[in-house]
Order: C-alpha cells, then structure tokens, then sequence
C-alpha cells in the first residue's frame, strides 16, 4: 500500500523523509518520491523501484529544504514509472502532492481541467489534484494553502490521504484524509505527517490521527485539524506504545491476520466504481474488448495456479450460471504443455495475484500464440502479466504480503463475479437478476465483517483441531472449491497434509479414511445443494468421524449433526465461497500459529513463483 511522509522544522527535510519512507518499505511499492521546498522552489524527485534507486540518484548532496513530502508508490491507476510516481505537481512547479487511494471522478476532473489549459504529465488520478489546488491558488492570490486544498477535495469523489507543500507558505504542510490512514506526528519545534506511525515513531510517539472529512495545517511549531468547511476540530493526542514490527502488522501478529482482517477494506476497493445498480451490470475500464468482441466470445479457459486456481474454478461456475458461457479451467502448468484448442472467440483469463508466476505466464503467451485474447485478474498493477495480456481488471486488493494468499483470493472472486456480470447482461441474464447481483456485491463487506467478528469461536475450534495429522475438506458446487482452498491454506502455513473433495465423492474411496482422528470439516451453506450436503455429514457421522461445518446463520439442520459449526450469513449461492472461506482461513491461521509455525513465510514457498 502506499506511504506518505512528511517533515517541517528546523532540521534538513530531506534525509528524515527517506529514513521515513524506508520505515513504510514493508507495505510494499514499486516506485518513490520526494519534494522540498527552499529559496522559493519545488523540487521534485522521484523513481521506479526501491528506494535505493532514488537516493542514488539523488547522490550524496541531499535537496536542501526544511519542509517536504515524500511517497512510496503501489501502483493503482498507471505504470510504476519515474512519470508516475509520486509526488506530483502543477504546471507551474509551485506545489507538489502525494495521495493514497482511488479518485472516482478523476476521468471527468481531468479532461475539465485540460480544457481549461492545464498540461498533465502522468498517467494517475492524483495529478488531478495538484491541478485543482493550482488553479484555486491562483483564483485567489492572498488564498491560504488550507482553503485551495479543501476546494480541490470539495470536487473529489473517492478516497485519499494527502499532504501538500507549496512554495506560497513554504513552511506548511497541508494533509487531509478520507478513507485512507493519515496522522500528525508532534515533535519538539518540529512536526510530520505520516500514512501510518511507523515512519516517524524514531522521532517521536505523540500522533493525532485525522478522521475522514479531516484537514490539517502543519507547521514547525503548531499544528490545528479543521473539517473541510474550515470549522476546528479539538483532537486528543495519542501515545503510540507499538514497536515498529508490530505497527507494520497493523497491530496483529503476522501479515497473514492483518491481510484476513482487511478483506471487507480490499473487498471495497476490488468493488469500487465498478458497480451499475441502475443497469443491473458492471464497469470495468480495463479490459480493452468492446461489447461487440465480448459478444464474440463462444468458450472460456480460466488457468492459473493454486488459491488463484480455485477462485477459477468458481469462475468457471459463475460464469456457465449466469453468462451461459461454455467454460473451463486448467492449471496453467498443464494448460501450456498440452496442445490446448483454442482460437480468436476462445478468451483466456489469467488469474495471478503476484502477475509474475511463470506458469500462467506462460499459458497466456501460449494462449495468445493461438489466437486468443487474453484477460489478466492480477492484483500486482504493471506486472508481467498485467502487461502482457490484452486486457484486464486490476484487484486492488492492496499488496499481500503473508505468502499464504487470503485477501486477493476473495478480490479474486469479487473480480470475476463483476466480469461474469458484464458478460452475462450481454446475453441472458435480465436486469433484474443482474440488479439484485449488484446489491449482493455490495453487502459483502459488511457481512465479511460478521463473519471476522467470529475469529475467537474459531480459534477455540484450533485450538480443539491442533493436533491431527489429516483433514478432509469437503463441499459442493459453489463450495468445492473452497473446500480445495481451505485445505491448501492448512497445508501450505501448518504443515498438516489436508485433501478437499466434492462431498459426493467421498463414497468413492476417502470414507475408507473416516475415523475418530481424522477431522473432516464440512462448507454447507444453505444453497442449492445444501441436503445432500447434510446426508454427506450424515455418512460421515455414522463413521465415528468428527464434524467441522461450516454453515449459514439460523441452520438447524446440521446444528445436532455437527461436533462444531461456524455460521456465515446469507448471500447468493455464487458468492457464498467469499464467507465460506474465512473460517477456514483463520482455522488455517490458527492453527499454524498453535504448532509454532512461520505463519507468513512457511517454509520452501515463495510468494511468488517465478520459475518453472
Ligand atoms: C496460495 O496461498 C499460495 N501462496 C500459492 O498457491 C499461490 O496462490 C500460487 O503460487 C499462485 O500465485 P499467483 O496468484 O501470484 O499467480
């Protein structure tokens, strides 16, 4: 996610900044930025990758200045490039801006804003801002920064955190937020802005974190918060008693749980502007095919690896459901070794969260070699894969760090259930199916919230669940995919050796493995195929097997059946996995953490696999 410093004070800005960004390395980025200000000038510098690339460009003789701002990119709208990143100014170079989050309305601000002769040179939503304080400076000559910063986000639909220096008062900072963290860290004579503490807690611990509709004036030696119509807040100072390894978690143990617990938040930015209530159907600017080319399309191939191939198999269901499209998966290790039949109305989706695992890139260029157009579900923006295909949606799911993927899984599903929704309101699905699609994509986070609340029922289930050598994941339809996934996240972080089945297969060899040892855990919302589920857990029981289930609030049926159960709440049959899952992640998560595992680097995995 991106990082935002900055500093204003007695001291030289320039080095605090980039010992600050280095402090918010871990939440990941692929470019870098910095901007003082000094003798009535804006000076920008900024590049691709690691910050080791900026600071040697920058040499040994930092940029003077006594205030500035720095950023660390994750690219959203734009390649990580030196044109892209952070920070950004106006035409005239007298102000720079840094900005996490997602400006809605950015299309429709720019294309104003170039009409009215102002010269964008990137290709990002935050280059609209600096723009837009530009021109409200300049509308008001004795203008405060204060007031030509609120103008500008009075225009704004989205989310940001941003902080603004500019050479009309050289010694402030401005930064404001909505939906993106953004605090005040107060020194002695000197103060900073910070996306989150852990840029600044080697200087000092006292923060003031700014709530949403919040702007703050920054100087070196006051500061005041004020809401966007200039009204003053009155805001308590808070003592931040975190180590450094534990604000990078965001206050939880490991990666993993934050990146589990963020799945309302990366749910939210996967949904974000892509929603159509009115037309019942879905917005996706990226995926370079126009109706007519989709209308086209006579047969699907999804292929990936691992979790990103189990959120495929959904799609595939998904999209034969509600799209009547002919689909189908493979994994993409196969898929580019076979001599697979495909040709120019066959679309082949990528799905990769890292958009640089060797194996889908592969079979989408193999893909690509016969004919066929290609999507990639990637959540990595300029990565191999997001480059290579012909089109795409991006996931924003923010980066996953924990190598056991959790949040882009359920992005992942989010994504396909939007692309599966255009496809479909192009051909059989009525508005009113598509409209009501709509509204359950929208619940989710809020019901992903109820189903996270449950973490400490699960833990105590872990806790019970610890000790086995073998799990059976089983599930139906909608769910047999989950039940594959939640056995890899238990493999992949604990170490236990776990199978997922169909349900219905179980009758054909795995209830030989039924016994008291072997706990089998069952993902049996209320859906289509619910009763045979129930009959499954029957046969199971009769065996003197143990019974996890993973059920929908309010079940009776299973509730005597089953030796625990966990309830989700209701949703559409295609989007009940998304709930599903979340037990069996923390499950997972738990239960690594109760053997002593390396929850976020289990051993011999890569976050991403790059090679063959
Ligand atoms: C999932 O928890 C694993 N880390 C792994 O299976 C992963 O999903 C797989 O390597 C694919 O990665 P990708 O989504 O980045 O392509």
């Amino acid at each position: 996610m991106c990082g935002i410093v900055g500093y204003t004070g007695p001291r030289q800005a320039a080095a605090l900044l980039l010992e600050g960004l280095k402090r918010l390395e871990y939440r990941g980025y692929d470019s870098a930025g910095i901007a003082l200000v000094a003798d009535g000038r804006v000076e920008v510098h900024k590049a691709p990758g690691k910050i080791g690339v900026l600071e040697k460009q920058l040499g040994k003789t930092l940029p003077a200045g006594h205030a500035g701002i720095a950023h660390t990119r994750w690219a959203t709208h734009g390649a990580p490039n030196t044109v892209n990143a952070h920070p950004h100014t106006d035409c005239g170079g007298t102000l720079a801006l840094v900005h996490n989050g997602i400006i809605e309305n950015a299309g429709a601000l720019r294309t104003a804003l170039a009409q009215r002769g102002h010269v964008f040179r990137s290709e990002t939503d935050t280059e609209v801002l600096a723009h837009l304080v530009e021109e409200l400076l300049a509308k008001q000559a004795g203008g405060t920064l204060v007031e030509a910063v609120a103008g500008a986000l009075h225009q704004v639909e989205g989310t940001y955190g941003i902080a603004v220096v500019a050479t009309r008062e050289p010694d402030t900072i401005v930064a404001a937020r909505r939906g993106s963290p953004l605090l005040v860290a107060i020194g002695t004579g000197e103060n900073f802005v910070a996306s989150d503490a852990s840029a600044v807690l080697a200087h000092t611990r006292s923060v003031v974190y700014l709530d949403d509709g919040e702007i703050a004036i920054v100087r070196p030696a006051e500061y005041r918060i004020l809401d966007l119509d200039s009204v003053e807040k009155e805001k308590a100072v808070t003592r931040v008693d975190w180590d450094l390894a534990t604000i990078e978690r965001g206050g939880h143990a490991h990666f993993m749980l934050k990146e589990i617990m963020d799945q309302p938040e990366s749910l939210r930015d996967t949904l974000r502007g892509r929603l159509l209530e009115e037309e019942g159907t879905a917005r996706l600017g990226g995926l370079n095919i126009d109706d007519e080319q989709l209308l086209q399309v006579n047969r699907i191939v999804l292929t990936a690896c691992g979790t990103s191939w189990h959120s495929a198999l959904i799609g595939e269901y998904m999209m034969e459901e509600l799209a009547r499209i002919p689909s189908e998966v493979e994994y993409a290790s196969e898929f580019r070794y076979r001599n697979p039949i495909v040709d120019e109305r066959t679309l082949v989706v990528g799905i990769s969260q890292s958009g640089e695992t060797a194996d889908t890139l592969a079979a989408l260029r193999e893909a690509k070699r016969r004919g066929a157009r290609t999507l990639g579900l990637v959540n990595v923006v300029g990565s191999t894969i997001a480059r290579e295909v012909d089109g795409g949606i991006y996931l924003h799911a923010g980066p996953e760090i924990g190598v056991a993927s959790t949040k882009a899984f359920t992005s992942q599903i989010a994504a396909l259930a939007v692309l599966t929704l255009k496809m479909g309101r192009l051909r059989a699905l009525s508005i009113l199916q598509g409209r009501e699609v709509v509204r359950a994509l929208g619940r989710l986070p809020e019901l992903v919230e109820r189903v996270l609340a449950k973490a400490p029922e699960v833990e105590r289930i872990a806790e019970r669940m610890m000790r086995a050598q073998n799990v059976l994941y089983l599930g139906r339809g909608y769910n047999f995919p989950v039940a594959l996934e939640g056995a890899l996240k238990l493999k992949e972080i604990s170490y236990i050796h776990a199978e997922g089945y169909p349900a219905a297969e179980m009758k054909h060899g795995p209830i030989a493995l039924i016994d008291d040892l072997m706990p089998v855990v069952f993902i049996a919302p209320k859906d289509a195929v619910y009763q045979k589920v129930v009959s499954n857990v029957e046969e199971v029981k009769a065996r003197g097997g143990r019974v996890l289930a993973v059920v929908t609030e309010g079940d009776s049926g299973l509730a005597k059946l089953a030796d625990h159960k966990i309830e989700v709440p209701e949703t559409l049959d295609v989007l009940t996995p998304v709930l599903t899952v979340l037990p069996l992640q923390l499950l997972a998560y738990y239960i690594a953490v109760r053997r002593g595992c390396n929850v976020d680097q289990p051993r011999n995995l890569a976050k991403s696999v790059t090679v063959e």
